[in-house]
């Protein structure tokens, strides 16, 4: 089939590779130049594992190709996929839809006849069913439907190419059968496929992530309840993630979640709900965003305790800047916004990432960075595992403790082998686990600092 993708950035450049790849003709369109210059170079606008290899071959293979011109777009296809963002608005918690409606705005008077237009961007529910009565003021007979992406940073071409279920909202059965045939190689091997009304497959991506991300602030809830009541966080998530009816997964306690998709798209679906009239029903996401906004004051707390109550003069060596690991992206990232409310503080932050440096720093260009991990934690008063990369899991403590000052370590992410480095001769805090301390009482103090709401929301 012949397919557009119209916005190139996380979910975008992910779909139209790997459609190419399932057998698909495949244009990708978008208004930025450079990153068509390079996605036509092959070379994918961010770090995603896998996505070079697969662009190498789909755009060697001629499959694939990318343009700026949505006319061209127009022309080449009668399939056409909308991937771009859906920020959050400036100025409020809801949905900026903005370059949704100027895609749709665009395509509809250049539309061929009997045109499928297919949202993947996450959008506030009723969003098809107003885009479809824009359509059919200019483009009566092309339709519209939605199609979420569940894609993760980090295993994007995995979760694409193999997905855990494939949602489909439409008003047709020729657009049903249109995206059947798009997702063949899929269907073929059994992935769950659910044919919905456009709201609803509106609504599963929210009530999807919603979920995932109460997930975690539950567990951070509970992680605060450990520190208070000298429990283990982290025995505990094991141990009620055994019953299958909660699971093991989304129960990893810690700084929490950022990125570009949980903060916003939680915000934004209580606005929706709110909008609808029935806010109430969802006065919880509130408190799953306070929860989880809390983690990252509750880590620069435990901090400062641990460096005797203020930062003043301190050195600190932060390992991570990643919103998460297998990532270059530091949207929203918890860690930045930990290290960056330190710094505001009196520290010296230096900051290690693999992949995430370059943009950290335009995000957040006063902090120091370092490519090398030494050098990161060199003479540091305390060392901050904010980031759960590999590579921290394979540091040798004994041989960090002797570059760093004071062999004092925070697990913000609860990944570490916390005792094979208080073997090596390290002082252990993290969230949620006060006896690595050695005593049944957190060590974390609020008393006479409160670090502000703002200083704590990371970049965008
Ligand atoms: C998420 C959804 O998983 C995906 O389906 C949706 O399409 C987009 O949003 P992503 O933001 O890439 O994907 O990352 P994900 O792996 O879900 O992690 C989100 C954040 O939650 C990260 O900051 C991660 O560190 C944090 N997290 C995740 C936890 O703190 N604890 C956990 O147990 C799991």
């Amino acid at each position: 089939m012949r397919i557009t993708v119209i916005g190139t950035g996380y979910v975008g450049a992910v779909h139209a590779a790997c459609m190419a790849e399932t057998g698909h003709e495949v244009l990708g369109v978008d208004i930025d130049a450079d990153r068509i210059a390079s996605l036509n170079a092959a070379k994918a606008p961010m770090h995603e594992p896998g996505l070079d290899d697969l662009l190498t071959r789909t755009v060697g293979s001629g499959r694939l190709r990318f343009t700026t011109s949505l006319t061209e777009a127009a022309a080449f296809a009668q399939l056409h996929f909308i991937c771009v963002g859906t920020p959050q608005r400036p100025d409020s918690p809801a949905a900026d839809l903005r370059h949704v409606d100027a895609v749709v705005e665009a395509l509809a008077p250049v539309l061929r006849p009997g045109s499928l237009v297919v949202g993947k961007s996450t959008v506030p529910v009723g969003t098809a069913a107003r885009l479809a009565a824009r359509l059919r003021k200019t483009a009566p007979q092309a339709e519209i439907a939605w199609n979420p992406e569940f894609l993760r940073e980090g295993s994007a071409v995995r979760d694409t190419l193999w997905p855990e279920r494939l949602v489909v909202g439409v008003t047709s059965e020729r657009a049903e059968e249109a995206l059947r045939e798009v997702y063949a190689p899929m269907l073929r091997v059994g992935v769950p496929f659910f044919c919905t009304d456009p709201s609803t497959a509106e609504l599963v991506k929210a009530a999807a992530n919603s979920f995932l991300a109460t997930k975690i602030s539950f567990i951070n809830a509970m992680a605060e309840i450990c520190d208070a009541s000298g429990a283990d966080v982290t025995t505990l998530a094991e141990a009620i993630g055994e019953d299958s009816r909660i699971g093991r997964s989304f129960l990893q306690p810690g700084l929490g979640f950022g990125g570009s998709c949980f903060p916003k798209d939680i915000r934004a679906f209580a606005a929706r709900a709110e909008e609808l009239g029935v806010g109430d029903a969802v006065t919880f996401l509130h408190q799953v965003d306070g929860i989880n906004i809390r983690q990252r004051r509750r880590s620069v707390d435990l901090a400062r305790a641990l460096v005797g109550g203020s930062f003043a003069g301190r050195t600190v060596g932060v390992l991570g800047a990643a919103f998460k690991p297998e990532s270059d992206d530091v949207r929203d990232s918890p860690a930045l916004a930990v290290a960056a409310a330190i710094q505001a503080e009196g520290a010296e932050v230096r900051v290690h990432d693999p992949a995430a440096i370059d943009n950290a720093r335009t995000a957040f260009p006063d902090l120091k960075y370092s490519l090398v991990i030494p050098e990161a934690c060199e003479d540091a008063d305390l060392v901050m595992h904010l980031t759960p990369w590999q590579d921290y899991a394979e540091i040798d403590p004994a041989v960090l403790a002797g570059v760093v000052r004071i062999p004092l370590l925070v697990d913000a992410r609860n990944t570490l082998d916390v005792h094979a480095w208080q073997r090596a001769g390290w002082r252990v805090r993290a969230l949620g686990r006060p006896r690595l301390g050695g005593a049944s009482r957190p060590l974390v103090q609020t008393a006479g600092h409160e670090v502000p709401d703002g200083a704590l929301l990371g970049s965008n």
